[in-house]
């Protein structure tokens, strides 16, 4: 094994790497390092990446009681072909990923042109029906979130290690009063080392119940159909809740 200190000023402490069959494996107790996921952009390696709309989205979306036009935002959004499917469904799409590639490989594979342009805090974007932040989703401040009438998490909080889900869930809270449909995951904890990181619904409930109203929508066994089962994971179950 092989650990790296937290880089002073990194604002990511605590992070702590292993070598495993080749792979970077993140420890558990530590923090995700931004250049874990910029390295796996750069790389071409992204595992999560389901290539069509989520089918708990599919089936859940009108839980959200969203009007035509309405803006979705998709914290942590790679280049998730959901984002296509809200955009066919007539919302308008607002995201973020760390990696400007995320947003520029979701949008080259649409044939759509973009724009970019250099902002403070993040590189932005944007086709019309999409904006597209690259940078850090905890440096995002409200007013870039305007007109926000609902929130997409889908493999966002489960990609974050339990000391930064809580600094998410207030983070996203404060930011947005907007329901939440929210696509998590749960695995034999002990099968593999994540990122993604199993979180159940006593989870959910003790990171958002208190400033709001937890309802579990369905869950479903996907253990079939996801490359997790390489990794060594025996048992996957998807569960949809509602977040308002
Ligand atoms: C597991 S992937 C999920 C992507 C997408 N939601 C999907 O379903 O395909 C997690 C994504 O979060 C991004 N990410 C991780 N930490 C982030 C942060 N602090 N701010 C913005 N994006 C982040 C990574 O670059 C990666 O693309």
């Amino acid at each position: 094994m092989t650990g790296s200190k937290p880089e002073p000023g990194s604002g990511l402490l605590h992070f702590a790497v292993c070598e495993n069959a080749g792979r970077l494996v993140l420890m558990k107790e530590g923090l995700v390092k931004a250049e874990f996921w910029l390295q796996r952009w750069r790389e071409g390696s992204t595992p999560w990446n389901e290539g069509v709309p989520n089918a708990a989205l599919r089936r859940h979306l009108d839980c959200l009681n969203l009007q035509p036009g309405d803006r979705v935002f998709v914290p942590l959004c790679g280049k998730a072909e959901d984002m296509w499917w809200l955009h066919e469904q007539g919302f308008d799409v607002l995201g973020i990923d760390l990696s400007p590639i995320a947003g520029r490989e979701f949008l080259g594979a649409h044939g759509l042109a973009f724009t970019e342009t250099q902002h403070a805090r993040y590189v932005l974007i944007e086709s019309p029906g999409f904006r597209l932040f690259a940078g850090d989703f905890f440096a995002l401040d409200a007013g870039d979130l305007e007109g926000v009438a609902a929130i997409y998490d889908r493999a966002a909080l489960v990609a974050l290690p339990p000391p930064e889900r809580q600094r998410y869930a207030r983070h996203l809270t404060e930011l947005l009063e907007a329901p939440i449909l929210l696509i998590s995951m749960e695995y034999p904890e002990h099968e593999i080392e994540g990122p993604p990181f199993p979180v159940s619904e006593q989870d959910i409930r003790e990171l958002f119940g208190k400033r709001r109203r937890v309802q579990h929508l369905a869950e479903e066994d996907i253990i079939e159909r996801s490359n997790l089962r390489k990794r060594g994971v025996t048992q996957l179950v998807e569960h949809a809740y509602l977040i308002a």
